[in-house]
């Protein structure tokens, strides 16, 4: 059987991401992430800036890519509408328009977006526009009414573009004049990312892609001259004992997600099998009374700033 990079199977890749986040303890700490430390760079650095307009008139507007069901869109929404540009007392306008290829996922988010939670309801009225396409589609995509953006996002998301064309693309033509881009990200000292660096010349890192990492986000802010800020990250554990147990198929989804190929137990060779999980067993930390294998993850988020 061939070898074949996760993200090229949808269905796969959502199986492994599910399993991904259940191996996480305390669950994706990403929205945590957004509302504790996005939430607080907007409201320290940058919220002046996009008060600059009355959006209780003119809306804030949202770019959100590879948005998923949704949830951290909403959880950054909640932050916007409560947070940095609120004008105190004052129902502040949103606009978000969302690019999401995966149209389960899109649909999730599209009927999320028909019952708002009340905590973003009561601070804002949100409109959202929907592109079920790819973000590579997306930019040939000739669009009427081209509007500028306050925010871009990719919540875990640049992963799956070419982050160097899409996030200048983002900057130059998405963004207006002024305006923020945030990513969250893995983190340089993830086990993930620390994996795709051990077995990048080893010719079992099918994808760069899936391991890129916040460094590589603040080296190309900096090759840009871009500002940027930086929140200090959220460690988390992963639980990957199951990807030791060879008997069922299903546990393998989490090894497929470290490896970002689908069905990595059966394509790889006996050779390169042994080696990566050699090498998950010699990072992970065991606890012996439970038996558990744990790793660290680590998320953050940068916030590439414009006009400021
Ligand atoms: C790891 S998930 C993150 C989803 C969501 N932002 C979140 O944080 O929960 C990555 C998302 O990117 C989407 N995606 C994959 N390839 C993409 C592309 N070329 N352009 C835009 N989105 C893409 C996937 O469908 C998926 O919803």
């Amino acid at each position: 059987m061939a070898c074949q990079a996760l993200i090229t199977c949808l269905e796969s890749y959502l199986l492994s991401l599910k399993s991904c986040y259940a191996s996480l303890s305390g669950g994706d700490p990403t929205p945590e992430c957004i509302r504790d430390h996005l939430a607080t760079l907007i409201s320290d650095y940058v919220s002046d800036m996009l008060q600059l307009e009355d959006h209780t008139r003119k809306p804030l507007r949202v770019l959100g890519i590879g948005s998923g069901d949704g949830c951290k869109d909403i959880c950054f929404l909640e932050v916007l509408s409560n947070g940095g540009p609120k004008i105190k007392d004052k129902y502040l306008q949103l606009f978000q328009r969302t690019i999401e290829p995966n149209e389960e996922s899109l649909e999730t988010f599209q009927a999320k977006s028909k019952y708002l939670p009340e905590r973003l309801t009561s601070g804002a009225d949100v409109k959202f526009e929907w592109f079920p396409m790819t973000f590579q589609e997306y930019v040939k995509k000739e669009k009427k009414d081209d509007i500028n953006f306050d925010v871009v996002h990719f919540f875990h998301s640049a992963y799956y573009v070419d982050f160097e064309t899409a996030l200048v693309y983002c900057y130059e033509k998405e963004l207006g004049s002024k305006g923020i881009i945030a990513c969250a990200i893995s983190h340089e000292e993830s086990a993930f990312v620390r994996y795709s660096k051990e077995f990048s010349q080893q010719g079992l890192i099918l994808n760069p892609g899936p391991y890129y990492s916040s460094k590589d986000i603040t080296d190309l802010a900096k090759k840009n001259s871009w500002k940027y800020l930086e929140c200090p990250g959220h460690y988390i554990r992963c639980d990957i004992t199951s990807i030791f147990d060879h008997s069922s198929v299903e546990r393998n989804q989490l090894l497929n997600f470290l490896t970002h190929r689908v069905d990595f137990r059966a394509t790889a060779s006996q050779e390169n099998r042994q080696k990566v999980l050699d090498y998950w067993k010699n990072v992970c930390e065991e606890d012996k009374d439970s038996e558990k294998r744990t790793v660290w993850m680590k998320v953050c988020m940068i916030v590439i700033v414009k006009g400021m």
